[in-house]
């Protein structure tokens, strides 16, 4: 059976899955069962510092799934692609209670799981003094969550509205912390590459690139926003693909171990992290929606995958991808001996690919579609529409 296990500055997980900070790590009870349900660590809600304390109470009703139970089969099958959007910034407690409790998720979880303490301040001397005291707590590891999508919004410098205090507050916390420490860092910004390797400089073990974005969605009729009336974090599966890209940018440019994870939906997205450089992958949508035990039958599925496949570790396969991935000035743009055909037993005359053919390529006859090749592009979008997949793609 394939080896899961990794040492990170000397902390042991048992496996690639972690569950991010959120409602499923809201409390040490909470991290217990994110334990026993199969993540290897949980990293607890994160503590913002007392001049942020406005972000312990949140609106209620505070999530909004959008594109989720409209899915045709649902809750039979689950759509692959939807949006969660939450406004709840941070931990309800306070600093005494968060070492508290950060105690007993230790106590509780033992050395069944890695219990990390997430930490936000928006003034050095908070963070200063957050660190501090997390030093005297049992954690084994420390988030600085400098991540927050929407902390600006209430007028606080954490996270994404504070990019440029990022270098300056993880140099401060670096000084003070005496525990392996992972920093979170925002996506919304233009030189993620920038501080990932700032974050390497300042001596982090790890740097966390599973952060959402924030967005708002509104109701034509009211012209209000849906949900409390303001941005909140915008997240989901249909992340997945901004999240990887992130992460094997980065890991091309770090040594430390990457935390990837934005839109993990099933175990293959796991495996994608893994490839594209991420050596621990976190979830947190993926356990509010299919639930705490959904790590553990994760973990079976990728062990059984990679005893399929023959990877003994997750050595084998952590940055598998790399070498793969092009720039896009290296993408082949040369398209000799490509055309695109009909099969006349597939096609209904539906219709549907004329109606996307651009190239106005595509005619509905009495036999089907036809294509004219003199006028097709080859862009492939007829191919993609086609329910019934009657294109085919012959090159020669
Ligand atoms: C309801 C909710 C609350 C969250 N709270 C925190 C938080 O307190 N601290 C933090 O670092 N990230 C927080 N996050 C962000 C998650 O840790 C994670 O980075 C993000 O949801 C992307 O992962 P996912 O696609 O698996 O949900 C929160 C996310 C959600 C959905």
């Amino acid at each position: 059976m394939a080896d899961f296990t990794s040492k990170i500055s000397g902390v042991v997980f048992k496996n690639p899955i972690i569950v991010g900070s959120a409602t499923p790590t809201w409390d040490s009870k909470r991290i217990k069962r994110c334990i026993t349900g199969g993540a290897a660590g949980a990293i607890a809600k994160s503590l913002f510092s007392d001049s942020a304390a406005i972000g312990r109470k949140y609106p209620r009703p505070r999530f909004k799934l959008f594109n989720y139970r409209e899915y045709p089969n649902y809750p039979k099958e689950l759509p692959d692609s939807f949006t969660l959007r939450s406004l709840e910034e941070c931990s309800s407690f306070g600093y005494e209670e968060y070492m508290k409790d950060i105690n007993n998720a230790k106590d509780l979880v033992r050395d069944d799981g890695v219990v990390i303490a997430s930490l936000s301040g928006s003034t050095k001397e908070e963070w200063k003094t957050m660190c501090e005291m997390v030093n005297e707590t049992k954690a084994d590891w420390v988030e600085l969550n400098n991540s927050c999508p929407f902390a600006a919004d209430m007028g606080i410098k954490i996270g994404a509205g504070a990019v440029g205090l990022t270098k300056e507050f993880v140099h401060t916390c670096s000084n003070v912390l005496k525990k392996p420490f992972s920093v979170k860092l925002t996506p919304q910004t233009s030189d993620s590459i920038y501080l990932a390797k700032m974050v390497e400089a300042e001596g982090a073990s790890a740097v966390n690139l599973s952060a959402r974005l924030s967005g708002i969605m509104l109701d034509i009729e009211t012209a209000s926003p849906i949900g409390w009336g303001s941005i909140g974090g915008y997240g989901g599966p249909y992340l997945l693909g901004y999240g990887l890209k992130t992460v094997f940018q980065i890991a091309k440019e770090i040594k430390i171990p990457i935390i990837g994870g934005l839109g993990v939906w099933k175990w293959q997205d796991i495996v994608s992290y893994i490839m594209a450089g991420a050596s621990i992958v976190q979830t947190v949508t993926g356990v509010m929606l299919k639930g705490f035990d959904i790590t553990g039958k994760w973990v079976k599925c990728i062990e059984a995958w990679m005893d399929a496949k023959g990877y003994k570790n997750i050595g084998d396969i952590k940055g598998l991808a790399l070498e793969n991935i092009k720039k896009t000035s290296e993408v082949e743009r040369e398209y000799p001996g490509i055309q695109f055909a009909i099969n006349r037993d597939l096609c209904n005359k539906c219709g549907v690919c004329k109606k996307s053919c651009m190239y106005e390529a595509i005619s509905i006859t009495k036999v089907g579609a036809v294509i004219n090749d003199e006028l097709c592009d080859r862009c492939g979008m007829c191919y993609e529409v086609c329910p019934e997949r009657a294109v085919r793609i012959n090159r020669t």
